[in-house]
């Protein structure tokens, strides 16, 4: 058995796992960069900046971006090279099959569930704040318990009570009742909700569809980015970048941040912004020339977004001291702070776009992988690997999962699920570092169209970086990420393992022989 859990999938299905993908074919190069620009730039900029700076790193932020960035480019390189030797939709799930085996293929996707489902409910609800921010704009104001969580209304009502803060409250939601049905108070994330099944539709619908929608949503996305880095360095003072990084200490708030191991902590939270690089190489089966092109789209994604939030952190902390940066919509606020509120409309308009094509490309990713997952028999092919004969969408596993989606973003506290992404996909990608060094050993002369040069000092690089970084993460996150591990091994030993193709391939080969 304990062969058995490490059996490794033979190239030769892989091969015939992409010969036989009934998914068109439709994805060029640009397609795929502009979907990992997609994928990448969302909530973590136009959100967390404000907190990373504030109560981890102060203007170093910068530095935080950098290393976090150079965790996920040695990741990206060794994610390049498995893309163009598997060009499959599993992803990492794939490459680990054929590499490490399948108790750890599955591990692998089962921690991508969290990377791309939970990333995408954490963006559903960035997206709503955003969303009611250009409703306030426009003078609509709708009820705390319609646009919340129940904890977090509940949270937000008691913090305004103990700050003498109710009439704020007041100005921006239409009523601050909690409702109550058959006893039971109600409320629920509703823009959330309403944008994880619009974007469920557009996916469902097509795929060369979501990439036309998804390609307007980067050009607005990109160009918003663009004009804050350049009207920012206009209103840049230098000053504020003094002390550049701030001595170790008691933030704000009262926690212990800055020095060094603020800029590593702030590096793990803000590894947020980055998560997406990876959803290109799910776009495999639909990509026109897969081997040469996702190595492409990875990296040039991962670099665009690298330069693009390093100069914006840069000038989001010149330009507004870091002591006092919004937490809910920093880079808006800079502005507003400024008295240049017609920036706010754009940048609120921008971050409504900017956060749906994240929620795209990462609903789509996830429908991806499951459904390599259900090819190989470790999820029920009937729902995950059902293609619809008309659209050519897994059609199924789409709305499945876009409902999911959906019911996690309207009803749960999205802060713990968004560290427990992070923790999640860090771990994923150590994982494929892993993977890549080893299969260089295993099978040196399999073809690889692309070939990361010094390995295995880049696959190392990877692993010290990014398993650093989930060092730096709180242990409470190590505590949720085993047990959703082990939630995972229930399921894999309680269905999988029982279903898996290639376990049944090798009982039939050891009973004939
Ligand atoms: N990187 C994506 C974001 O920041 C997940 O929203």
């Amino acid at each position: 058995m304990s062969t058995q859990l490490f059996a490794r999938k033979p190239p030769e299905w892989v091969v015939r796992d992409i010969k036989t993908n009934p998914l068109k074919k439709v994805l060029s190069r640009w397609n795929l960069t502009t979907m990992g620009v997609g994928a990448i730039i969302g909530a973590g900029i136009f959100v967390m900046t404000g907190l990373a700076a504030r109560e981890y790193a102060g203007p170093a932020l910068a530095i935080s971006f950098v290393i976090a960035g150079l965790g996920c480019s040695f990741a990206a390189l060794c994610y390049a090279e498995f893309a163009s030797i598997y060009p499959v939709e599993g992803s990492a799930y794939s490459y680990s099959y054929a590499t490490i085996g399948e108790l750890f293929a599955w591990i692998i996707g089962w921690d991508l569930i969290l990377e791309y489902s939970m990333a995408a409910s954490t963006v559903a609800v960035g997206w709503s704040g955003y969303f009611g921010k250009l409703l306030g704009l426009l003078h609509i104001h709708l009820p705390l318990w319609l646009t919340n969580d129940l904890h977090t209304a509940r949270a937000l009502l008691t913090e305004a009570s103990a700050n003498g803060t109710i009439s704020t409250l007041q100005q921006n939601y239409s009523s601050l009742a909690i409702p109550e049905v058959f006893g039971l108070p109600l409320a629920v994330n509703l823009p959330a909700i309403i944008i994880a099944l619009v974007v469920t539709a557009i996916i469902t619908i097509g795929v060369k569809e979501t990439a036309g929608t998804n390609l307007w949503l980067v050009a607005i996305k990109v160009s918003v980015v663009l004009f804050v880095i350049i009207a920012g360095i206009f209103f840049i003072d230098t000053a504020n970048w003094s002390p550049f990084i701030p001595a170790r200490g008691l933030n704000g708030d009262g926690v212990m941040a800055f020095g060094f191991a603020g800029i590593a902590a702030g590096a793990a939270y803000i590894f947020f912004a980055y998560i997406g690089f990876d959803a290109v190489a799910t776009q495999a089966a639909e990509s026109e020339n897969p081997t040469k092109d996702l190595p492409f789209a990875i990296i040039a994604s991962l670099v665009i977004c690298t330069v693009l939030y390093i100069a914006i952190s840069l000038v989001v902390t010149g330009m507004v001291n870091y002591t006092l940066l919004d937490k809910a919509a920093p880079v808006a606020a800079a502005f507003m702070g400024r008295g240049l509120n017609f920036a706010v409309w754009i940048i609120s308009i921008a971050a409504v776009a900017g956060l749906t094509s994240v929620l795209l490309v990462m609903t789509m990713g996830q429908t991806r992988i499951l459904m390599a997952m259900s090819k190989d028999g470790l999820l029920p092919a009937k729902i995950f690997g059902y293609v619809h004969p008309k659209l050519k969408t897994p059609s199924r596993s789409s709305i499945l999962i876009g409902t999911l989606i959906a019911l996690v973003a309207g009803f749960t506290p999205i802060d713990t699920i968004a560290k427990l992404v992070n923790i999640g996909t860090l771990l994923a990608f150590v994982l494929v570092c892993i993977s890549v060094w080893r299969l260089r050993h295993t099978q040196p002369d399999l073809p690889r169209p692309f070939r990361v040069r010094a390995l295995p000092l880049v696959a190392i690089l990877g692993i010290v970086f990014n398993f650093g970084m989930m060092l730096s993460l709180e242990w409470e996150n190590w505590l949720r990420l085993l047990i959703w591990l082990f939630i995972g091994l229930l399921v894999y030993f309680i269905y999988s393992r029982k279903h898996s193709v290639l376990r049944k391939h090798l009982a039939d080969a050891s009973e004939r022989s």
